[in-house]
């Protein structure tokens, strides 16, 4: 195929975006099936203690109750997780982990028989001194919460000789920054729809993030093999890392509920039932020291990094990898050493979230590379610049990359179309009494794939039927971040197929094949590059048809605008339904499954040192901000995002994701902030915890930059995560520069704001 492309690059809107945006398209909540019942979880509302009774004998009797599961009602093992061995029960007891933990599931006719009744479940718990401080929770004599101990996951990262590296620096700034816990707070909740079907099956509809996990949970405890199970998965309002551990719970009990009852149980978490009962993205404290030379040269940096894992493991090993692995942020840094701990505590669990770690230590990462700038005197831009990870140079985990390192590039970009000794002339001229002006910068990168996490491998189909048009199927979700239409996009540019007459499934576990977790900004890359394989055996049948049709090599034959014609004379063309019609009874293959498998990561497991990512994004931000300094209110003024998407399939997606993971940055570090005390959520809802509104949205100005990776599809790399992180440590920067204050921890919250000019 020869470039230019007719589809991929194309700014277009959403496959789906019409069903979305006139309310037609159905969520799991919105599905309706007779003799439906509704199912409430009684949960613990302590932080931790022993089960000592629970008397459920009243909820028994209330009015509209058909069923009140305990652990013991449960046909399998009462577990799940994200990795073995699995730490979470779906009801617990005796031991009791937080205050969202299940202790009963209440099913009735409807929802308030199902609540009443909840709230009359007695549950007689002996309360512990919960355990809420990370380190606390890592002292030699604290209370076990699991019975291996408190510490959740541990790695370690080397590089060089960090001593020799500190012993020749001649500048070294050291600090602790800490960052808070950030909920999901996607549109639409938690929900799960169990299905008894009349020969045995079980269908779950379920608002989630990766299906096939799902299915393996809900098989596993309901006893039921995974074949037997069938997982749909609706459109789904967001998940962003939130929809696999509380819909894994929620699936399972929602199955072992309906194929108890023989009716269809549904599960639809309140906004409150979603702050206690589902995972959010860890509290970090972060211990960060970098030496560096005069004319600023970073030569070792390190970094004790603990997370706070509250009560259950979920994704927090993989959230440890990436938080140690990326703290050395962008930059060739030669002598590197960085501790990263998970720890258990009796809140409720962390677990995925996007950008996975990312955005905490780049927060503090980039707060200190400003740090070191002041210290040395340096334009924080050419500091960056300086110290920049290019082609050919070793980042920290020591692997060296010849294409798609686009760092450089969008510091670039941001500093000619930001215009940025302009920005530093404007940051304090306006300056008055009261409001104040500054201007930060962040650089970042993210890996994308699994990694060190695990192996990815996406299976996809792709099949033409006779009309020329085409469906596409794989196993990773779409979530609202348009991978859908990008899928499309790639089958269509390959088949020379209209948009309008490409498909792609929604998931449904009987119909496409188990592709992996969604996550680690790997859809586009990795699941694009199974299409794109799935889609190319296709296009020879129909090459190798057409080419039969025009008397002609099949070489000699290209796809597009829905037809086949020869590269040589255009006019010679015949219709691709034709072509499909023929290649379909003339027995050529017009469906193919196609497994793609990223180059598998290969380092040592002591020290992470090796191949570790297939590819990054690269991105760096510039924000101006203006300060109230009576009110503490922060108005961004400018927001340019500049990020290294190897080509963008869609850049209209693209800049979608940017604007969207941007905001979700400031509210990471300006506004949202999961309270708690004593163990207990204080603000478990949108009126107490703030997430950014419309009024708040950001100026965000994206600036692409397309170094191609080998690895993604017509070079592409995800960028789901990537700019949460970099807008996070943007927006630090600015209004550290318009306070001339450093704020090491996030949230800067208006009151925060005033506390620290207030000190
Ligand atoms: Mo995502 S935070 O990699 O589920």
């Amino acid at each position: 195929m020869t470039a230019p492309f007719r589809t991929i690059g194309q700014p277009v809107g959403k496959i789906d975006g019409v069903e979305l945006v006139t309310g037609r398209a159905r969520y799991t909540a919105d599905l309706q099936f007779p003799g439906s019942l509704q199912a409430v979880a009684r949960r613990a509302g302590v932080a931790a203690g022993l089960l000592r009774h629970l008397n459920v004998e009243e909820a028994r009797r209330s009015p509209g109750v058909v069923l009140v599961l305990t652990p013991a009602d449960l046909p399998g093992p009462n577990l799940i997780g994200i990795l073995p061995p699995f730490d979470q029960p779906l009801l617990a007891g005796p031991e009791i982990r937080h205050e969202g933990d299940s202790l009963a599931l209440v099913v009735a006719e409807t929802q308030e028989e199902a609540e009443a009744a909840a709230s009359r479940i007695v549950a007689e718990i002996e309360p512990f001194i919960p355990l809420l401080d990370p380190e606390e929770a890592l002292h030699a004599d604290a209370r076990k919460i699991h019975a291996n101990g408190n510490l959740t996951f541990a790695k370690q990262l080397l590089k060089g000789d960090v001593e020799a590296g500190f012993a020749q620096a001649e500048v070294i700034v050291e600090d602790t920054y800490r960052t808070s816990v950030q909920d999901h707070a996607y549109l639409e909740p938690e929900a799960v729809l169990a299905v008894p079907e009349s020969d045995g099956r079980l269908t779950v509809y379920a608002s989630c993030q990766s299906p096939f996990h799902l299915r393996g949970h809900i098989a596993v405890n309901t006893g039921l093999p995974a074949s037997r199970v069938k997982v749909v998965q609706p459109f789904v309002g967001g998940s962003f890392g939130g929809k696999d551990d509380a819909v894994t719970e929620m699936g399972s009990l929602a199955g072992a509920a309906a194929l108890k009852l023989g009716r269809p149980v549904r599960i639809v978490h309140s906004r409150r039932d979603s702050f206690l009962g589902s995972h959010a993205r860890h509290a970090a404290i972060i211990h960060l020291k970098t030496g560096a030379m005069r004319d600023g040269t970073i030569i070792a940096r390190q970094a004790e990094i603990l997370l706070d894992g509250g009560a259950y493991a979920s994704e927090s090993p993989f959230v440890v990898m990436k938080a140690l692995i990326h703290v050395a942020g962008p930059y060739k840094i030669p002598h590197l050493r960085v501790d990263c701990r998970a720890v258990y505590t009796n809140k409720r669990q962390a677990g995925a979230m996007r950008g996975f770690g990312v955005p905490q230590v780049t927060f503090a990462s980039e707060s200190q590379i400003d740090a070191l700038a002041r210290k040395l005197g340096l334009d924080r831009w050419e500091l960056r610049r300086h110290n920049a990870l290019t082609v050919g140079e070793a980042n920290a985990t020591s692997q060296v990359f010849h294409e798609s390192v686009g760092l450089v590039q969008t510091l670039e970009r941001v500093k000619e179309e930001g215009d940025w000794p302009a920005c530093l002339k404007r940051a304090h001229a306006g300056d008055n009494p009261r409001f104040k002006r500054g201007v930060g910068l962040a650089a970042m990168m993210q890996g994308i794939s699994n990694g060190a996490e695990g192996i990815d491998v996406v299976g996809a189909s792709v099949q033409v039927s006779q009309d020329g048009s085409v469906l596409v199927g794989l196993g990773l979700t779409e979530l609202g971040q348009g991978s859908r239409t990008a899928m499309a996009q790639i089958a269509a540019e390959i088949l020379g197929v209209s948009l309008e007459k490409i498909s792609v499934r929604q998931v449904d576990t009987d119909t496409v094949h188990d592709s992996g977790p969604t996550v680690a900004s790997r859809t586009t890359t990795v699941g694009g590059k199974a299409v794109w394989m799935a889609a190319q055996t296709v296009r020879t049948s129909l090459l190798e048809m057409a080419g039969l049709m025009l008397k002609a090599p099949a070489e000699a034959i290209e796809l597009g605008l829905d037809h086949a014609y020869l590269r040589e004379n255009p006019q010679a063309q015949i219709p691709l339904a034709q072509v499909a019609t023929a290649a379909y009874w003339t027995g050529f293959p017009l469906m193919n499954l196609a497994f793609s498998r990223a180059p598998d990561a290969q380092y040592d497991h002591e020290t992470h040192q090796g191949q570790i990512y297939i590819a990054y994004n690269y991105g760096t931000h510039l924000m101006e901000v203006e300060v109230d300094t009576w009110t503490g209110k922060v108005r961004v003024l400018r927001h340019l995002a500049s990020h290294d998407v190897g080509k963008a399939i869609n850049p209209l997606g693209v800049e979608g994701q940017v604007e969207g993971a941007s905001l979700m940055g400031l509210g990471f570090a300006h506004l949202e902030e999961v309270l708690e005390e004593n163990g207990k959520i204080r603000n478990a809802n949108f009126a107490d915890y703030q997430i950014p509104s419309f009024a708040e949205r950001l100026p965000t100005r994206f600036l692409p930059v397309e170094e191609a990776t080998s690895n993604g599809p017509f070079g592409a790399k995800g960028i789901g995560e990537p700019p949460l992180a970099g807008a996070a440590a943007a927006f630090t920067n600015a209004v550290s520069d318009a306070l001339g204050i450093s704020f090491r921890r996030l949230p800067i919250t208006p009151q925060r704001i005033l506390e620290a000019l207030e000190g």
